[in-house]
């Protein structure tokens, strides 16, 4: 504007003015875009009202009064669209204002979870033994050591009943008596062998799949919690060959039709005799667990008449056999909970 301006030209520069900056407010996101306008508009020393401002001393005497007026106006119009958007942007409506939203777009899909891999084995499992005629037993994770140990033949000093080998649990009554608590996280799932056979009379035939504790290091192939598949089958006349045939129509049906089976000669407590497990599987012998003919005195510390039946009983190792069939090498990675691991199975 020349240096004498007529109130038509400063009347349009503050309409002008009052217009855009209505629009830049109105636009306002964020912090930024906030003090970016309100600089533009309302800054002291440049802003576009200020140098608006500038030209009322060139408008004349007689019109000012009116100049002035509109000015005042256009002032407060821009001061507030800049309060609006302040207080727009606080409550966060400013954000909620963004684009509309397109209803008829499809939306995020659902995560779905899945089971995990050992449960995936468990279940297999006992599809596979439930075919033979195995029925799924369950017992308690935590155990006493009747059932743990000394119903299993088992003596009071045992190695296996180390406190260096087990999680005992301190109850509060032996704490206080000053005595080992006696109950224990169970270590395998032999205990479930008594509990069945302490509730039935033979014929027993019968797996149970279950946590098992041992204080382990963990590393690829131990973790302190893991799973056992305990087979257990009294009858009369059950000789070893039952048990092999059973091992090996197992072996056939869970990891293939050419895997073989090897026992060798080993020693439980509670089977007499005992063996090591181990399935020929790709090109190598590897161990999956113990098995045996149930030990008389067991038999006998359950009430059953050692004369009149025999059984065999056997416990693999879930986690190795779910490892072997799925090609995982670390067993940790079943139990870190990273998902990028499990969405595999
Ligand atoms: N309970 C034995 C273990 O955990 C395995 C086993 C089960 C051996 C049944 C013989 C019979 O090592």
């Amino acid at each position: 504007m020349p240096a004498t301006t007529s109130l038509n030209d400063f009347l349009a520069a503050l309409d002008g003015l009052a217009e855009r900056g209505a629009a830049a407010f109105a636009e306002v996101r964020d912090a930024e875009t906030l003090e970016a306008a309100r600089v533009e508009f309302l800054g002291a020393k440049s802003g576009a009202l200020r140098d608006v401002q500038k030209h009322l001393g060139g408008i004349d005497k007689a019109d000012k009064p009116a100049a002035g007026k509109r000015l005042n106006e256009v002032k407060q119009l821009l001061q507030a669209g800049f309060d609006a958007a302040a207080a727009a942007l606080k409550s966060g409506e400013a954000v909620a204002t963004g684009p509309v939203p397109d209803p008829t777009l499809p939306g995020t899909p659902l995560e779905l979870g899945h089971i995990h891999p050992i449960t995936q084995t468990i279940e297999h499992l006992k599809e596979i033994m439930g075919r033979m005629g195995f029925e799924a037993a369950e017992g308690p994770e935590v155990e006493d050591p009747w059932h743990n140990f000394v119903a299993l033949n088992i003596p009071e000093d045992h190695p296996a009943r180390d406190p260096l080998d087990n999680f005992y649990l301190a109850t509060a009554a032996a704490q206080s008596a000053g005595e080992e608590g006696g109950l224990l996280l169970r270590s395998q799932t032999s205990t479930v062998q008594i509990r069945v056979m302490e509730a039935r009379q033979p014929p027993v035939r019968v797996i149970s799949l279950g946590r098992v504790y041992r204080p382990d290091a963990p590393d690829a192939t131990h973790y302190p919690m893991f799973h056992q598949m305990e087979g257990l089958l009294v009858d009369r006349g059950i000789t070893m060959a039952n048990l092999k045939t059973v091992l090996r129509v197992f072996a056939n049906n869970y990891l293939g039709e050419d895997v073989r089976i090897r026992f060798r000669p080993s020693f439980f407590p509670f089977t007499e005799p005992s063996v090591e497990v181990d399935f020929w599987w790709n090109d190598a012998w590897i161990e999956f667990g113990g098995a045996g003919m149930v030990d008389p005195a067991v038999l006998e510390s359950v009430g059953y008449d050692p004369e009149q039946v025999t059984g065999f009983a056997f416990g693999l190792g879930v986690e190795r056999l779910c490892m072997r069939r799925h090609g995982i090498t670390d067993i940790r990675d079943l139990y870190s909970g990273d998902m990028r691991f499990l969405a595999q199975f």
